[in-house]
C-alpha cells in the first residue's frame, strides 16, 4: 500500500513584520537581517491568537482540497512545541474547531522537524490499517516565545500552520523518511521556564527564562550536516539518486543554512525551493508552507519527486521523499 497527500493547505497571520519594524525594536538593520539570512519579513499573530486557530484555518483547506469531510478524520497529528496551553492538546482544539467528532488527536514534539516527523508517524498508521484519513499538521506561533529585545532571535522567526490530509494513494505517495535526534545537543536551542522543572513564576518572567534561546552559529553548523545527511539517508533508502529529484523543499531557517546544504549535497540551487524571506522560521509549519506554495507556483508537478529536509531544538532532524 502506498501512502500519500490528497490535500493541503496553510495558514499564516495577516500581520506582517519587516525588518524596517524591527530596525525600530532591536540594534540591527535591513541589511545585516538580509545578508546574515535572507529574511525580509515575517508575519507575527495578533495577540489573543492561538496555534491551534492557525491550524483550524490551513486544517480546513486541507480537508477541502482533498475532498475530504471533517467527520471522515480518523486522526489528528499536530506537531507543534507551541500549543495554545499546556493541556488539552493544539490537536483535541483543532478536532473540536473543525468538528472532526469521529477522529482521535494528539500533539507531537519535535520542535521544526515535527511536520516531517508527523508525516511519517501517520503513515505507520495507515500502512497498518489501523486508519484511513489523517491530518497531519505543522504549526507554531513561535512569537510568543521571543524575547524581542533579544536581535539574536527575533528577527529569524515567524508564526504560521500548514496541513495536509494523509491517505491511501494509488501510486507514488511517500517513497521513504528518516528521523533522528541526538539529545546532547538539547542546550543549544531551548525554552528554560515553563514546563515542570521550572514552571514559570515571577523569577522566572523577571530572568527572561520563558524565553527561546539558541546558540546560532552551533546550529547553524549541525543543521547543516544533519539535513544533508537525512537527505543523503532517504534517497538511499528510495533507492534515489539526487537527479531524480524535481524539488527540494528545505526548512526554511536561514538562506545561508540551505545554501550551505545544497552545496554539500552537490544539489542545483535552481532546484530549491526558498519562501523564507517571507515568513522567517515559522519552524514545524516550515516545510507544510514551502511544500504547498511549490505545488501552487508550479514548481512541483504530478509525479515529481520532491524531498524534504528539516532540522530542530532537540537536537531533531528528519527527510522525507514523496512522488506528489
Ligand atoms: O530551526 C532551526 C533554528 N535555528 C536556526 O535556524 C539558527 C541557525 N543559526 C543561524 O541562522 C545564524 O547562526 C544566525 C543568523 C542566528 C547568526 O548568524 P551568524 O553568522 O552565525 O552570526 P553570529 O551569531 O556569529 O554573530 C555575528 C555578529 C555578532 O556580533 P559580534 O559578536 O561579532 O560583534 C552578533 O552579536 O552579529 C551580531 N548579531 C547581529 N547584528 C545585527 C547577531 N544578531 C544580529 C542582528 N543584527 N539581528
Amino acid at each position: 500500500m502506498r501512502v500519500g497527500i490528497k490535500g493541503i493547505g496553510f495558514c499564516v497571520p495577516k500581520k506582517v513584520l519587516t525588518n524596517r519594524d524591527l530596525e525600530k525594536m532591536v540594534d540591527t538593520s535591513d541589511e545585516w537581517i538580509r545578508t546574515r539570512t535572507g529574511i525580509s519579513e515575517r508575519r507575527i499573530a495578533e495577540k489573543g491568537t492561538g496555534t491551534s486557530d492557525l491550524a483550524q484555518e490551513a486544517a480546513l483547506i486541507a480537508l477541502k482540497n482533498a475532498g475530504v469531510l471533517p467527520g471522515d478524520v480518523d486522526l489528528i497529528i499536530a506537531a507543534t512545541t507551541t500549543p495554545d496551553m499546556p493541556l488539552p492538546s493544539c490537536a483535541c482544539l483543532v478536532q473540536k474547531k473543525i468538528g472532526a467528532n469521529k477522529a482521535a488527536a494528539f500533539d507531537l514534539g519535535a520542535a521544526c522537524a515535527g511536520f516531517v516527523y508527523a508525516l511519517i508517524t501517520a503513515e505507520q498508521f495507515i500502512k497498518n490499517g489501523t486508519y484511513r484519513n489523517i491530518l497531519v499538521i505543522g504549526a507554531d506561533l513561535i512569537s510568543s516565545y521571543i524575547d524581542w529585545t533579544d536581535r539574536s532571535t527575533c528577527v529569524l522567526f515567524g508564526d504560521g500552520a500548514g496541513a495536509v490530509l494523509l491517505a491511501p494513494v494509488q501510486s507514488g505517495g511517500i517513497l521513504s523518511g528518516v528521523i533522528g535526534s541526538d539529545g546532547q545537543y538539547a542546550d543549544l536551542l531551548k525554552i528554560s521556564a515553563g514546563g515542570s522543572k521550572t514552571p514559570a513564576s515571577a523569577e522566572t518572567v523577571n530572568a527572561k527564562a520563558h524565553y527561546l534561546k539558541m546558540s546560532g552559529s552551533e546550529v547553524f553548523k549541525l543543521a547543516v550536516r544533519g539535513m544533508a545527511d537525512a537527505v543523503n539517508g532517504a534517497l538511499a533508502k528510495a533507492g534515489l539518486k539526487l537527479e531524480d529529484i524535481a524539488c527540494f523543499i528545505p526548512h526554511q531557517a536561514n538562506q545561508r543554512i540551505v545554501d550551505a546544504v545544497a552545496e554539500r549535497l552537490h544539489f542545483p540551487k535552481e532546484k530549491v525551493y526558498i519562501n523564507l524571506f517571507k515568513y522567517g522560521n515559522t519552524s514545524a509549519a516550515s516545510c507544510a508552507i514551502a511544500l504547498y506554495e511549490a505545488v501552487e507556483e508550479g514548481r512541483i508537478k504530478k509525479k515529481d519527486k520532491v524531498v524534504m529536509a528539516t532540522f530542530g531544538s532537540g537536537l531533531v532532524w528528519g527527510a522525507l521523499i514523496l512522488e506528489w
